[in-house]
């Protein structure tokens, strides 16, 4: 690209950012803290559900020390309904290690803030430029839309490997002076103009820079190959509840998927069971029920990005509960109102009286 050709392009995205831009919480700041925690927030959430979650989670962890050295279950239950759950354990331990290792200030340079627990090359290229005002490329799927119908580009984005190409252009492009507001410019575009399906291009401040504009082809931009198919597992779940009134729940594995989280016991519905649910599920938390109070409670799908929970849901009555196992407990509804619970369980939750 010609000299002043990339000059005109930052220019315009930078000063159109100024006037355009949308006013978020995260961006009355330059606290390279908050400014991660929001980083974190965004990464595969959408802004406006972001925004109440990010004001109260700086609320009650306004600082560095203060997330360090939360409860795991309370920083599990701020990030309740937010969804890809080990992004605020990995928050959480990267937090630490900047207290501890780095004298509670965010690493300013790639290197350092790259080692950090949760830390990737988007992450820390945001926190880098917005807070420290870094030359620093932070490309995500948004920017790479954006410059796929700029500069042309047809690489897969769905491979790994092609981030690295939009990183180079990114280098080549950004305004030294203003990295932030140029990084930030490019995901506002993609997010008000670039958008995925119709793109305004008759809106777009750079849009004589943009080769795919004149071409015509902004909408068949990017390359993106399909993914495989999001697998389906189906599940009995046991809403099983006492003579007090109060229910059965599980603690997740401390790995993997929800981990630490708070469930209804769920059996898997596959071709290889051999018992009843209901037998497996009094068999397996050493339970006895009575007849079902209702076997069709609430049946519904969630939807993970690699993952689909077809639930069926039985209201039960334990009659008799002997030697739990060590992750299972009966909780009264005001105390499950105090753990963390991934959506699927809140949506039962809620049909609970
Ligand atoms: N998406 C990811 N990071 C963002 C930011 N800083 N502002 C707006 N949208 C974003």
């Amino acid at each position: 690209m010609e000299y002043q050709y990339k000059e005109l392009f930052r220019q315009n995205l930078v000063e159109w950012f100024n006037k355009e831009k949308r006013d978020l919480p995260w961006r009355r700041t330059s606290d390279p803290y908050k400014i991660w925690v929001s980083e974190v927030m965004l990464q595969q959430t959408r802004v406006d559900t972001v925004i109440p979650y990010y004001n109260r989670f700086l609320k009650k962890y306004p600082t560095l020390q203060s997330l360090a050295y939360a409860p795991q279950e309370e920083l599990l239950k701020m990030w309740e309904g937010l969804g890809y759950y080990s992004r605020a354990r990995n928050l959480q331990a990267g937090v630490k290690e900047v207290v501890e290792k780095y004298d509670a200030k965010v690493p300013d340079n790639r290197h350092d803030i790259s080692k950090l627990k949760g830390v990737g090359p988007y992450t820390a290229g945001a926190v880098l430029s917005i807070a420290y005002n870094k030359a620093e490329h932070a490309v995500d799927g948004n920017v790479m839309r954006v410059l796929s119908r700029a500069l042309h580009i047809k690489e897969d984005i769905a491979l790994p490997k092609t981030r690295k190409i939009f990183e180079q252009a990114v280098d080549m492009l950004i305004d030294p002076q203003r990295p932030g507001d140029f990084n930030q410019g490019l995901m506002d575009l993609g997010a008000m103009i670039c958008t995925p399906t119709s793109p305004k291009c008759l809106l777009c401040p750079v849009r004589d820079y943009c080769i795919a504009f004149q071409e015509g082809d902004a909408d068949q931009l990017p390359i993106k190959t399909k993914k495989i198919k999001n697998k389906k597992i189906k599940y009995d779940v046991y809403v099983g509840y006492d003579e007090n009134g109060r229910y059965l729940l599980e603690k997740r594995p401390d790995e993997g998927l929800l981990a630490n989280m708070w469930q209804f016991p769920m059996i898997e519905i596959s071709k290889e069971s051999v018992l009843k649910s209901s037998d497996e599920f009094q068999l397996n938390y050493n339970v006895d029920i009575m007849d079902f109070v209702n076997d069709n409670l609430l049946t519904f799908k969630h939807v993970f990005s690699h993952l689909t929970w077809e639930m069926n849901c039985n209201l039960v009555k334990i009659v008799k509960a002997t030697d739990l196992p060590e992750n299972v407990c009966f909780y009264s509804k005001e105390q499950i109102n105090q753990l963390p619970m991934p959506v699927p369980m809140l949506k039962i939750l809620n049909v609970l009286n």
